[in-house]
């Protein structure tokens, strides 16, 4: 493996079911420390690339690599242990478990199932609770939480398995107002500072992901239609016309 290797690299991936193309040979490379904001209208194919990244659906076509290993073939479990993370629906979470039991679950499973279950650290959930800002609820069970906290504990459940790359679909949706910007603080830190980490984030409120993102990728009609900073995709006329235009 090489040093300078994206994190994350797909390479013409694409995707179609019942001769409908529904991912359109996409490539992008994702290094470490970047926060990739997934953008594109309803049905342009964001969840789908997530489900290719992550195992759910084979691509058709292409290649993904992890950190300079090919992981296309590899069935999910195996991805989630080479380090690809993704967010999932909050039902994953055990409502009558204290915040804390989540967590210890969560490592535990990321460590091999039982056999470690002694070995589980303490010190490590007190962590993790920490980065999602969780250290004051750990005692509480998990199913009387806000959305925004149980977002939260999802998320610390995520990081349990310490993953190199986070795949997030919107994880702001069905959160309360008031709890948004507290959500968006914590995710803001899952690739902050000279983090080994990075995050695809998948998010329709603008102004909320931009303020995120290192980088914007914006998908239309499966394709990739857009990628670069910020500045530099919403001043692309393509992406106005396409995106902005259609969203508006
Ligand atoms: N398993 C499937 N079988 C058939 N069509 C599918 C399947 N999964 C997705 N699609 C279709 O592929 C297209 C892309 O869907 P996808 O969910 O990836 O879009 P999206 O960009 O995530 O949209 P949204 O912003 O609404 O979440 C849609 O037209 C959808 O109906
Ligand atoms: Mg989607």
């Amino acid at each position: 493996m090489t040093g300078t290797a994206p994190l994350l690299s797909m390479r013409r991936l694409s995707w179609s079911v019942g001769g409908m193309s529904i991912v359109d040979d996409v490539s992008l490379d994702v290094a470490a420390g970047e926060f990739v904001g997934v953008i594109g209208p309803n049905g342009a194919g964001k969840t789908s690339l997530f489900n290719l990244l992550t195992g759910l659906c084979k691509p058709v076509a292409g290649r993904i690599m992890l950190a300079g290993r090919d992981i296309t073939g590899l069935a999910p479990h195996r991805r989630a242990r080479l380090g690809l993370g993704r967010s999932f629906q909050a039902s994953a979470i055990f409502a009558s478990m204290t915040v804390h039991a989540n967590v210890q679950l969560a490592l535990q499973a990321a460590a091999g199932g039982l056999r470690s279950l002694r070995r589980t650290s303490d010190d490590r959930i007190l962590h993790v609770l920490s980065d999602v800002g969780l250290s004051m609820l750990a005692t509480r069970p998990a199913g009387l939480l806000s959305h925004g906290d149980k977002r939260k504990l999802e998320i610390a459940m995520l990081l349990a398995a310490a993953p190199a790359v986070l795949l997030l679909d919107e994880p702001l949706a069905g959160v309360a107002t008031a709890d948004i910007d507290s959500l968006t603080e914590v995710i803001a830190g899952l690739a902050a500072g000279d983090s080994a980490r990075a995050v695809l984030m998948v998010e329709h409120d603008l102004d909320v992901l931009l303020g995120l993102s290192t980088r914007v990728a914006v998908m239309h009609q499966g394709a990739l239609l857009a990628d670069g900073s910020t500045a530099e995709v919403m001043a692309d006329p393509a992406v106005q016309r396409a995106y902005l235009g259609a969203a508006t």
